[in-house]
């Protein structure tokens, strides 16, 4: 795919247009080394080296990230007011329209992906594909087999029923419990939802895996890194787009 300089160079190096128009004008890009002043000739990304100033910019265009979203930051776009997660994403990530898939609550933690390809982020989060994601909660309460047969049911939810889940109890006491939630689907504060119609507050809410993904043990709260190969083709296949079979 050919992409013109100027646009290539202002998704890479998040300056405007007209800023990155100047750079051109002014002999400061190069293509595969060569100074270019043309900021409408087109490029190939996959192909063609970009510099600026002389240095190297990492070309790609797609991208795929997993973070460990710290507490307290909104799944949105950048916002005036509050902290989103993109703020945690050098400003790259954004000007490639590299997007959460899906969304935690602010005081929900843990595996967050991102991706430049929306086709995979519409295919993860689609009611009918059923991708697995796994939280563990710490609830009020003394959680009982009941409650786990009753996520094991599909629960009533007043304007939907949540389609049967997994709840692995890890400890239960007077005072709260701790539990791994396996569901198929993300409705707006569906896990919480779950366990206050079974008469549980969340207190606290960690996403531990991501359908084939799951939270590296050495990724802290606030820290992300770009996908493997390996984790990329799991998350594919997940998306039911293995490699020639879209
Ligand atoms: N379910 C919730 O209730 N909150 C989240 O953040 C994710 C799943």
């Amino acid at each position: 795919m050919k992409i013109r300089l100027d646009r290539w160079l202002s998704s890479l190096a998040a300056g405007s247009r007209s800023q990155v128009c100047k750079w051109i004008r002014g002999g400061q890009a190069a293509v595969n080394g060569r100074v270019i002043r043309d900021p409408a000739l087109s490029f190939d990304p996959e192909t063609d080296r970009l510099s600026l100033n002389g240095k190297e910019l990492d070309g790609r265009l797609v991208r795929h990230v997993m973070m460990h979203k710290p507490a307290g930051v909104l799944t949105a776009a950048r916002d005036r007011k509050q902290p989103t997660v993109m703020d945690g994403l050098p400003p790259v990530y954004e000007a490639l329209g590299c997007m959460p898939v899906g969304r935690l609550d602010r005081d929900t933690t843990g595996l967050l992906l991102f991706t430049t390809d929306g086709e995979m982020n519409h295919r993860l989060l689609s009611p009918g594909r059923h991708v697995d994601k796994r939280y563990q909660a710490r609830v009020a309460g003394r959680l009982t087999e009941e409650t786990a047969a009753a996520f094991a049911a599909g629960m009533d939810l007043g304007d939907f029923t949540a389609l049967p889940a997994k709840l692995e109890i890890l400890s239960a006491g007077a005072e709260t419990s701790l539990a791994v939630a396996t569901v198929r689907e993300g409705k707006f504060h569906q896990v919480k939802r779950m366990f206050a119609a079974a008469g549980h507050e969340v207190l606290e809410l960690h996403r531990i895996s991501f359908g084939p993904l799951t939270l590296p043990p050495d990724l802290r709260a606030g820290e992300w890194r770009e996908l493997t190969e390996e984790e990329l083709a799991a998350l594919r296949a997940a998306a039911g787009m293995e490699r020639g079979h879209e």
